[in-house]
């Protein structure tokens, strides 16, 4: 990833929850699986850790994971939150404020990480991995700062994840681009950059056994059947962030979108995606 790219990320698409949650509402409202992916994902460390757990996780977003099972969350269990961007911290804080004894939250970076060795039972980078420039030097930290047998759960996207709605955009960005060539390098690599082709349900074991043991994948079966127009346009708009789209091009995609609908009634859409397990030695 280039500094522009990092620069967009950080400022840009991540600089606050807003366009994360665009996406998140189409999965939401349109997966054919009923069963949410972080309900399934903290499934994943009740069956793990114990009673009692120091967890942390990197790249957390809104701190959707916990949000969504703060019922669920073990009275025991002390977990640190943290992501790069601000604006994300700020969300995750109010996310987890019924709670709020139980959260740590800081701004940090995953290359660099404010932790001693050795601080933590469990780590946590989900959908996040995708995005970081040094992926060693990342998995290099996350495995510091576990204690000897401590837990890793990185989920992250297959290379087919959303594979329709990229091909249905693709077309539309050397359009959007145009209207900012300075963010034509994130651009022209938008949706890898968003769906990771650098750390993939297919290559993600292969750089995790360099830092981690027992490495196992788990995978949910999913896939989007979408019956409105809007909710592909605010995804269409969330991935193009901080870019006024032009808006005879939303009406051109907005129509593509209505006759596929009114043709096939739905459109559909595939989802690969999973979780990697891993231990440290
Ligand atoms: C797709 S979101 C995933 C959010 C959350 N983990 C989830 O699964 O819902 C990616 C998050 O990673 C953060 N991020 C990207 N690069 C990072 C880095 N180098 N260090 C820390 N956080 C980073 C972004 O700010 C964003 O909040």
């Amino acid at each position: 990833m280039s500094s522009t790219e990092a620069s967009y990320l950080l400022n840009t698409q991540y600089a606050d929850a807003g366009n994360l949650n665009a996406r998140i509402q189409l999965h939401e409202r349109f997966s054919t699986n009923r069963e949410d992916l972080h309900h399934w994902i903290f499934t994943h460390l009740l069956d793990t850790l114990g009673p009692e757990a120091q967890i942390l996780e990197v790249g957390c977003g809104p701190a959707d994971l916990w949000r969504k099972n703060l019922e669920r969350l073990p009275a025991g269990w002390r977990v640190t939150l943290t992501d790069f961007s601000p604006g994300m911290i700020e969300a995750a804080r109010a996310a987890v404020a019924p709670r709020s004894e139980q959260f740590t939250l800081a701004v940090a970076n995953v290359q660099e990480l404010p932790f001693a060795d050795s601080s933590f039972d469990a780590v946590v980078a989900d959908y996040m991995l995708y995005h970081v420039p040094d992926r060693p030097r990342a998995l290099a930290e996350l495995r510091r700062v576990l204690r000897a047998g401590g837990h890793l759960f990185a989920a992250t996207n297959g290379a087919g994840h959303m594979r329709e709605l990229d091909e249905m955009i693709a077309p539309y960005l050397p359009e959007i681009a145009a209207y900012r060539p300075d963010l034509l390098p994130a651009l022209a690599q938008r949706m890898p950059a968003i769906q990771g082709e650098g750390f993939t349900l297919e290559n993600g074991a292969e750089q995790l056994e360099a830092a981690f043991a027992n490495v196992r994948l788990d995978t949910i079966p999913d896939g989007l059947i979408v019956t409105e127009a809007a909710p592909l346009i605010a995804y269409l708009r969330s991935i193009s962030a901080g870019l006024d789209l032009p808006p005879d091009l939303v009406e051109r995609f907005s129509r593509q979108i209505e006759q596929q609908i009114a043709t096939d009634g739905a459109i559909r859409i595939t989802k690969a995606t999973g979780l990697f397990l891993a231990d440290a030695l």
